[in-house]
């Protein structure tokens, strides 16, 4: 076969490889072997040293346009290779957007924080802030500062966890007070502070050894035990309905001086008496009272100056009263199909 027909062949023969590769490095390799510099075609350009000048020529141009060719059909291929790989992925992503969703369980906001959200929408309308301070707290604050001594025999009404000698888990929000107040130095106070508190009781239906409380403070001239109530009443009607009533009943609290244990007319049977009231019509949900004078000297305020009241709400305590939950350790298992009870709650 002379060196022309021999050229001629190739391109059937490339032709021939072409049909049978899908893949971008195989076509790479395949490509060398024709116009690499060791390839068929730079092979017949070495070969043609030893042809007559007129053959010379006719081999050149053929090679060359060979070559071309050959170049072009490479190309081609290496573009269809890469249309299909990317019509295939196109094909494997695509959505189809009449599928059904996939359903993503969404939360809902814990039972707790709903009521304390409420809370704090109602005291904020009626000009509260909300207050914060640490769950470690000191003892001072948490004690002495609220007219509790060390050794005073009204510390056992609460059981601690304590840290070291100065520092404890707080037991109640009312340390806040005592910042607030340390903070304000002597000027009008009207605020809430909800928080977690932590006390040494064994859990059980009505107790857990963390739960959460809400406290109110508010100071200013000629506050009297008049504002408490009303204060107190708009909580009792807002969480619990606009016919209920609240009554004071005389208590003791080292910080408050009156002190007052709060009742909420019983919502079961209208303040008749049932089993959930024990037959009295009332329910207590809260301890308050007007602030000692020794609280208020304590923390940098004249009891002649200014006065006011405190309270402290069971967050639990009304959650259960409002939504009958009968034991206290449902909020913190963390049981969904409790929790989701209370998902649509606002
Ligand atoms: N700190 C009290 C407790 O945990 C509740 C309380 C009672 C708070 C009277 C007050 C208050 O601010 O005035 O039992």
């Amino acid at each position: 076969m002379s060196e022309l027909e021999q050229l001629d062949k190739v391109i059937d023969q490339a032709d021939n490889e072409l049909a049978e590769i899908n893949d971008l490095n195989e076509l790479q390799q395949r490509k060398a072997n024709y116009l690499g510099k060791k390839g068929i075609i730079a092979q017949a350009m070495a070969n043609m040293r030893d042809l007559t000048v007129e053959a010379r020529k006719e081999i050149g141009m053929r090679s060359n346009k060979i070559k071309q060719a050959l170049e072009e059909k490479f190309e081609a291929k290496r573009k269809a290779i890469e249309d299909a790989i990317i019509n295939k992925k196109l094909q494997s992503e695509a959505i189809d957007v009449t599928l059904p969703g996939v359903n993503i369980p969404v939360g809902g906001i814990h039972p707790l924080n709903q009521i304390i959200m409420e809370l704090e929408d109602l005291y904020i309308g009626m000009g509260y802030t909300v207050a914060e301070g640490p769950e470690i707290e000191t003892d001072e604050n948490c004690f002495e500062k609220l007219n509790l001594p060390k050794g005073h025999p009204a510390r056992d009404m609460q059981d601690k966890f304590y840290i070291n000698p100065e520092l404890l888990l707080r037991s109640q929000t009312s340390p806040v007070q005592v910042r607030t107040m340390l903070e304000k130095n002597g000027k009008p106070i009207k605020i809430i502070c909800p928080g977690k508190v932590y006390r040494r009781d064994a859990d059980d239906a009505t107790h857990s050894h963390q739960f959460m409380q809400c406290e109110g403070l508010v100071l200013g001239k000629n506050i009297t035990l008049a504002d408490l109530k009303g204060a107190l009443l708009e909580m009792a009607k807002k969480m619990f309905g606009e016919e209920r009533e609240i009554r004071l009943r005389p208590s003791f609290f080292p910080f408050t001086e009156p002190s007052v244990e709060v009742d909420v007319s019983c919502g079961l049977c209208g303040g008749k008496g049932c089993n959930t009231c024990k037959q009295t019509g009332w329910i207590e949900v809260l301890g308050a009272g007007m602030v000692n004078d020794n609280v208020l000297r304590m923390s940098g305020y004249d009891p002649n100056e200014i006065q006011g009241f405190a309270f402290g709400i069971g967050v639990e305590r009304i959650t259960m009263l409002k939504y009958r939950i009968d034991d206290i350790r449902n909020f913190y298992t963390n049981d969904v199909r409790f929790l989701n009870q209370f998902k649509e709650v606002k």
